[in-house]
């Protein structure tokens, strides 16, 4: 019979098998042991379905001075600068590095017949400047990077492992220096700050395992959050359904701050099926506007350049609350974008998947406007980290979506977060190489026993109960703290979230935990963040807009950074 704990051991714990996790695992495994572990099969997360492309300034008169301008300028006011600057000075090198793992980019010939990537425009740009594999780079992206990653030797990838907890250990002061400084407090305390010296380090984590129905508990020089993000927590949402902020839950639970959680950003033109009750939602990417698709109402009527100078190529925020204004004040369930003006060939070779798909569901992008809603897509708050992906735990990185580096500040540009994975990812990879301790081998964790019974695999009716109230906290979050919110709104939804909150804490996961509990568990720790910090931030920016503070509070331009003074997790 198979126990229900096993040990593992490793260099380098990956848990995320995106576009960050993955292309961390493939720079590491060069000289160490890495294991990458996902919940699901590959390819799996966000990163695959990515369409538009990643930011890089190719052009001859772009410059990654004018990517970091027009970054700063979506950003609201919180982009960290030093950060920008890092991630767009580094776009280049890591097109070269992805062009060297095998990524095809969609070509076309310049004015002397040579070939030279395609370059397409999205909203917030100033210029072409997204490179892309027609409409479906995240699928070409990461299906070059697993096949990289399936010939390392040093590199194993276990699927179906859903990582529940890490295992942090306290340390001794003299074996733990390190100081640590982040983007987010400089830019909070007007210059360099230390956050107080880490009193514990991370050691590992605990992991089930859906195959055997077990706990694995890892222990690990170093371990890695590529989790992604939290989208999966409002009801429509264009991310696959392991983006529920399973990493930030796990980085709180261990202590580590979170910063900027209000700002989710909500996709302006995803596809509206009537009849699909499915709570995901199907994208249609920004670059359709970017080669002219407009936005419009029933009768043919254009509304976006009563909003923004730049009407369909404004920033994200703008364009998604002008749609939901739009949908409000003429109660619509949506509204249309059209394309059908460009030639239909062009049309088809541009955006081939997506072409395909609305024709399957009955939609000729060819002919005809498309119904369209917003729904939540990108989560640009997160794990508080540095420069190179480390948190304030010493051992503990994150990458990628689940952290907030600075970048975005209080809106993403569109195609940068592709690329802060794999700039963060270099950055980690060489920081994590130089990290001195193995305090992962010196530190007993046998004592880190959360679980002790096999897990309760069977009870459908347990499983019935934790999607029940999964379903209730995305209506919750949809409609309280959607694309608008206000204090009333934000008070319900705390409401029902503390609910749900002693619902979580009565569960008994040493004996009953499964998936939908460890899933409704995460859901409602970031839930709770994430209105924490929408309500401590009385005014409209970017990405988070009160109806009952309409205007920007420039004594508001600060990062909302909340602090886990309990950490239940100490060892
Ligand atoms: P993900 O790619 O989401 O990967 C997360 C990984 O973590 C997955 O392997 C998942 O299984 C794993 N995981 C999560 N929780 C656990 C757990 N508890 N245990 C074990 N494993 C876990 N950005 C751009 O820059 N350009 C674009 O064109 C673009 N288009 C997009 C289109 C769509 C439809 C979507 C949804 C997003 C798009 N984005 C785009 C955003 C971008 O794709 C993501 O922000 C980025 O890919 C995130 O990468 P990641 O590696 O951080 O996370
Ligand atoms: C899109 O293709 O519209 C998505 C791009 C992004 O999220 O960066």
């Amino acid at each position: 019979m198979t126990p229900y704990f096993t040990d593992h051991n490793t260099d380098v714990l990956v848990i995320g098998a995106g576009a960050a996790g993955l292309s961390l695992a493939i720079r590491l495994a060069v000289s160490q042991r890495v294991t990458l572990l996902l919940k699901d099969a590959l390819p799996d997360g966000a990163s695959y379905w990515a369409q538009g492309g990643i930011a890089v300034a190719l052009d001859a008169s772009d410059s990654a001075q004018a990517h970091a301008q027009d970054t700063i300028a979506v950003g609201a006011g919180l982009c960290c600068d030093e950060v920008v600057k890092f991630v767009t000075a580094g776009a280049r090198a890591q097109l070269d590095w992805l062009l060297a793992q095998g990524v095809s980019f969609t070509e076309e010939q310049d004015s002397a017949g040579h070939p030279r990537l395609h370059l397409a425009r999205e909203g917030g740009h100033g210029f072409r400047r997204i490179v892309h594999a027609d409409d479906a780079t995240g699928a070409a992206i990461q299906n070059a990077l697993i096949a990289q990653a399936q010939k390392i030797p040093n590199l194993t990838i276990l699927t179906s492992r859903f990582a529940i907890d890490l295992i942090c250990k306290p340390v001794a002061h003299s074996s733990c220096s390190q100081t640590f400084v982040s983007p987010v407090d400089q830019l909070n305390r007007g210059g360099a700050s230390v956050w107080p010296q880490a009193q514990k380090s991370c050691v590992g984590a605990l992991i089930y395992n859906e195959i055997e129905h077990c706990v694995e508990r890892w222990r690990s020089r170093v371990v890695v959050l590529a989790t992604g993000g939290a989208s999966h927590i409002w009801q429509h949402a264009t991310n696959p359904g392991a983006a529920s902020g399973d990493g930030i839950a796990m980085g709180w639970r261990a202590g580590c701050r979170v910063a900027n959680l209000e700002f989710n950003q909500f996709h302006p033109t995803c596809l509206f099926v009537p009849s699909d009750q499915a709570s995901r939602r199907f994208l249609l990417t920004e670059a359709l506007r970017g080669e002219g698709a407009y936005l419009q109402l029933a009768n043919g009527e254009r509304f976006m350049s009563a909003y923004h100078q730049d009407a369909e190529l404004a920033p994200r925020d703008v364009v998604a609350q002008a749609i939901h204004e739009q949908m409000t004040q003429h109660q619509l369930s949506h509204v249309y974008l059209n394309i059908s003006h460009r030639n239909a060939q062009f049309i088809r070779a541009h955006f081939p998947t997506i072409t395909a798909h609305c024709l399957h569901l009955g939609f000729d992008l060819t002919r005809e406007a498309v119904p369209i809603v917003p729904a939540a897509h990108y989560t640009c708050g997160g794990l508080v980290t540095d420069i190179d992906g480390a948190t304030e735990i010493p051992g503990l990185y994150a990458i990628g979506e689940v952290a907030c580096t600075g970048l975005h500040g209080a809106n993403r540009i569109a195609s940068n977060s592709l690329l802060e994975c794999f700039v963060l990812s270099a950055a980690a990879a060489q920081h994590i190489l130089a990290y001195p301790r193995d305090l992962a081998s010196a530190t007993s964790i046998e004592d880190t026993l959360v679980f002790d019974k096999a897990l309760d695999v069977t009870s459908k009716e347990r499983q019935g109960v934790a999607r029940a109230h999964q379903y209730a906290l995305q209506m919750t979050m949809w409609n309280d703290v959607g694309i608008v919110r206000n204090a009333s709104q934000l008070q319900r939804a705390a409401t029902h979230l503390d609910a749900l909150k002693h619902i979580v804490d009565a569960y008994d996961f040493t004996t009953g935990a499964n998936r939908d509990w460890l899933t409704l568990r995460n859901l409602v720790y970031v839930a709770q963040l994430i209105v924490r910090s929408a309500m401590q931030r009385t005014e409209s920016r970017g990405l988070h807009y009160r109806s009952d503070y309409p205007e920007i509070d420039f004594q508001q331009a600060r990062d909302t950074v909340l602090h886990n003074t309990a950490c239940p997790i100490l060892g």
